[in-house]
């Protein structure tokens, strides 16, 4: 097997013709469908059957009717797979893939947030841990973070976790004030606010609106997205945000585009729209943990010789009505 480094290895991206004809075959024998996130690499996207942005992997995941799901992306979107489709046995090609941000929080200090701010809505971004979406009210992902808060009560005051950036972001378009993480004596009598959680995406936070400032010099005339999980100083200097999925859809409409996000989003566009000219907004900013899947990973996960995802079944209930909560709002 290949081994494993945090460090993208090119190789990687050289399809071995023999895995890609055993992945095929096996695929076929168990009748597997294999998920694969945007930011994985053009080897993998090779053997996917879906390509996608975290909303659209929960949608697969739920109404799929294949009974083995191999997942190529990271940790809380394969457990999302298995919550939202309880039946299926779901693998996490690679097993060590974790998300930085989800890292970020753990249950118990959520329920000690909770408990100090009295009444709030928990909108736990789905970046995070399955027992962390236990301990909330909904759950929302970068494609409909807006719309999940604009649906909640405006008169009760929410705590978003973990991104305080995105937190930022939908506070602003949502019309409620963002509070700083302060005493609780301090909010307790303001309604109409969001309160963000410390956490943010290592690879998005390293963004600055000089950045897009540099991009617009070097490439006049492209379009510049990025996600929402960037600083708001970038969003603002940007032309859109928009989810992984939604930039692949804003790439559609223009010839050049910049993207703000993890650089192998490049190689998506690439692969749909080879006239559409993609630049990353920096080429180093880089998801170790998105570029572990190897596709003798993909292999050994058909060949059942990688653990499937497991989630303890009283924290699972309660993750997956967070979960059902956000996809009864944006279906
Ligand atoms: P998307 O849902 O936009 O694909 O984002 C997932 C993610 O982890 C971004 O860093
Ligand atoms: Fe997590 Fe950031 Fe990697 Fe996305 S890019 S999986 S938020 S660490």
């Amino acid at each position: 097997m290949t081994p494993r480094t945090e460090i993208p290895n090119p190789k990687s991206q050289i399809p071995n013709r023999e895995s890609v004809a055993r992945i095929l075959q096996l695929k076929r024998e168990t009748g597997a469908t294999i998920l694969a996130h945007n930011y994985q690499t053009p080897d993998i996207y090779d053997v996917a059957d879906f390509i996608g942005d975290s909303l659209e992997l929960a949608r697969q995941a739920s109404t799929t009717g294949a009974r083995l799901i191999v997942f190529c992306g990271v940790r809380f979107m394969a457990e999302t797979a298995k919550l939202v489709n309880p039946g299926a046995r779901v693998i996490l090609a690679a097993p060590n893939a974790g998300c930085r941000m989800a890292d970020m929080i753990t249950a118990e200090a959520l329920r000690q947030r909770k408990q100090e701010l009295g009444e709030v809505i928990t909108v736990a971004y789905v970046n995070t841990p399955a027992d962390v979406k236990a301990e909330s009210d909904i759950c929302c992902t970068s494609a409909n973070a807006v719309q999940v808060v604009k649906s909640l009560s405006p008169n009760k005051r929410i705590l978003f976790v973990p991104d305080r950036h995105l937190a930022a972001y939908v506070a602003r378009e949502t019309g409620r004030a963002l509070l700083d993480p302060g005493p609780p004596f301090a909010i307790r009598h303001s309604p109409f606010a969001a309160i963000p959680w410390e956490g943010f995406c290592y690879v998005h936070a390293s963004f600055r609106a000089a950045d897009v400032a540099r991009a617009r010099e070097e490439h006049p005339g492209a379009y510049i997205v990025v996600h929402p999980e960037c600083p708001l100083e970038v969003i603002d200097a940007a032309d859109a945000a928009a989810s992984t999925s939604g930039m692949v859809r804003l790439a559609r409409e223009h010839k050049e585009i910049v993207l703000g996000t993890e650089a192998g989003m490049c190689s998506r566009i690439r692969r749909d729209l080879p006239d559409t000219r993609c630049w990353p907004l920096r080429r180093t900013a880089l998801c170790q943990n998105m570029k572990l899947t190897r596709l003798d990973d993909v292999l050994a996960a058909l060949e059942g010789s990688v653990p499937e995802i497991l989630v303890p079944d009283p924290i699972a209930a309660r993750a997956r009505a967070a979960l059902d909560r956000m996809m009864a709002v944006v279906p």
